[in-house]
């Protein structure tokens, strides 16, 4: 069955934006788990602009689903990482200067540094994912360098602007999933997914989990919290049933 991960780092950015204590993303995982997602993401980013160390540390203690860490492979929260000890790591690339992860990572430049990484998290019982473009080379990497899973980024896909760049991403995703299930990766996908464009996509057979931020907290805005993820994960099951 496939499952729905939130990432919750909006909930955080509203409060950064004030400097308050409040809305609390830790309050915000609880009431996403009760809505029935089925795990926690959160971007621990190395300029914190939303989640805050505090916040990584309370969910830990806090979060009964699974929690999946979003972080940059950069020695400062690789230690965060192996303290805290996440169910999962999702090595994203991150430069500051970015409104979001904006493409997926180059494991072939990063291959030492994410196959060492990979091996001290497996030390301390922590799967390890790899945020990539569906790239047959970038998922084979993956594999070799020992990563548990991947997430194919679905930006390109969410982002097209004709019917023919649409078809095109799609396919690419497509294969990417086959590719990654060859390898017998756990494939993920994720980032721009929203309630308009996540059914073809839910409706790949192979995608375990779909992690999904932005657009769920944005119709909360609206509909409250527990009602958005509710209203997401009926999609995406709605989707495999089809
Ligand atoms: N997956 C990864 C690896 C991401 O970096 C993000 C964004 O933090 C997401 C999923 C969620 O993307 P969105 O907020 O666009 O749903």
């Amino acid at each position: 069955m496939i499952r729905l991960g939130v990432n919750i780092d909006h909930v955080a950015t509203v409060r950064q934006a004030r400097g308050t204590s409040y809305p609390d993303p830790v309050t915000a995982a609880a009431l996403v788990e009760m809505a029935g997602a089925d795990g926690i993401v959160v971007h621990l980013r190395e300029d914190r602009r939303h989640i805050q160390d505090r916040d990584l540390e309370l969910l830990r203690k806090t979060v009964k689903s699974k929690l999946n860490l979003e972080m940059a492979a950069t020695d400062e929260i690789i230690e965060i990482a192996l303290q805290t000890k996440p169910d999962m790591v999702t090595i994203v690339p991150e430069r500051r200067q970015e409104v979001t992860t904006e493409g997926g990572l180059d494991v072939e430049t990063h291959y030492v540094k994410l196959e060492q990484m990979t091996q001290r998290m497996h030390e301390q019982g922590i799967l390890v994912s790899l945020f990539i473009d569906p790239d047959p080379k970038m998922i084979e990497l993956s594999k070799r360098l020992g990563s548990d899973a991947i997430e194919l980024h679905t930006g390109r896909y969410c982002n097209a602007t004709t019917p023919q760049e649409y078809e095109q991403e799609y396919q690419r995703i497509h294969q990417g999933v086959e590719v990654g299930l060859k390898w017998g990766l756990k494939v993920n996908a994720g980032h721009g997914l929203n309630y308009f464009n996540v059914k073809p996509i839910a409706s790949l057979p192979g995608i375990e989990e779909l992690n999904i931020g932005h657009s769920i907290i944005a119709r909360a805005i609206f509909t409250g919290l527990e009602q958005a993820v509710r209203d997401m994960k009926a999609l995406i099951l709605e989707a495999r049933s089809e």
